[in-house]
């Protein structure tokens, strides 16, 4: 009994540790995001996005540069959060969901994610401009300014039976 329960004593004591609200949000990938947000009376977001430039990020970088950390950090989400990346979450799915929206292991269980108020206690992020800028800046070797409204109607992913 005692081994049995040992175990969840000290995981429970490191998720304590680890954030003060005791939350540890990890990077789950877009497969997981998708089980829910793909249905076309919602907007279908997965399908979307899987047909952006997000989600092919990683294939316009060649041969050596898809495993240069200098590249990686703003083409792969998996990448560019190694240390907090499930397993579920690979280099080759790009700029994903967790990118923008912020790791969500902890708020994509149903019964949070039907809360609002939930969810962005639970580390769900609703991006503004200001995310977008972690990549879209000047550091990109390939950067040409960034008008962001006009980038966001370009990745526009709305769920017509919210607002
Ligand atoms: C178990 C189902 C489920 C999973 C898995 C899930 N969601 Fe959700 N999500 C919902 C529901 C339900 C809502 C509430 C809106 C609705 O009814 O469509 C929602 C709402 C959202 C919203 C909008 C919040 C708002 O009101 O502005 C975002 C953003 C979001 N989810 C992102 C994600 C991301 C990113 C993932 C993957 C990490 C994810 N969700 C996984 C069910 C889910
Ligand atoms: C600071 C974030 C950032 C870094 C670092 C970065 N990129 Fe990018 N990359 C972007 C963004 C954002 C875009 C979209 C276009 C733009 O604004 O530059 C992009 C687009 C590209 C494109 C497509 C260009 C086009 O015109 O379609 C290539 C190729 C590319 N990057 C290669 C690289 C390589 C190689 C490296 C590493 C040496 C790198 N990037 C590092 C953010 C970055
Ligand atoms: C490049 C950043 C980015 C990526 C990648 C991204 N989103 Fe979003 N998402 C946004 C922005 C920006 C909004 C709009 C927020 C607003 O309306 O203020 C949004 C809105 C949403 C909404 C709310 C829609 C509504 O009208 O209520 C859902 C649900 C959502 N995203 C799910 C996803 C899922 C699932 C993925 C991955 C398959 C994803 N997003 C990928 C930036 C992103
Ligand atoms: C984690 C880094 C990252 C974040 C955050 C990010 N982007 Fe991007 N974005 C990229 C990269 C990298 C590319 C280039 C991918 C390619 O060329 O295949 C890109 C490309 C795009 C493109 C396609 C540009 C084109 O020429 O068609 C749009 C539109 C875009 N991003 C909008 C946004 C918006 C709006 C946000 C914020 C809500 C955002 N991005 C957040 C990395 C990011």
């Amino acid at each position: 009994m005692i081994a049995k329960i040992f175990p969840f004593v000290i995981a429970a004591g490191f998720l304590l540790a680890a954030t003060p609200s005791g939350v540890v949000n990890e990077y789950v990938g877009a497969a997981k995001c998708k089980m829910c947000h793909n249905k076309p009376d919602k907007g279908e977001q997965y399908k979307i996005w899987a047909a952006s430039k997000h989600a092919s990020a990683m294939k316009v970088l060649k041969g050596d540069e898809a495993k240069d950390p200098k590249c990686l950090k703003c083409h792969s989400t998996a990448a560019a959060n190694a240390k907090l990346a499930q397993e579920t979450i690979t280099n080759a799915e790009g700029v994903s969901c967790e990118s923008c929206h912020g790791p969500g292991s902890v708020y994509k269980t149903a019964t949070i994610m039907k809360d609002k108020a939930k969810s962005l206690a639970s580390g769900m992020i609703e991006p503004t401009e200001k995310v977008c800028k972690t990549c879209h800046n000047a550091e990109s070797p390939t950067f040409k300014g960034f008008d962001y409204k006009a980038m966001l109607a370009k990745i526009a992913h709305d769920d017509p039976t919210t607002k």
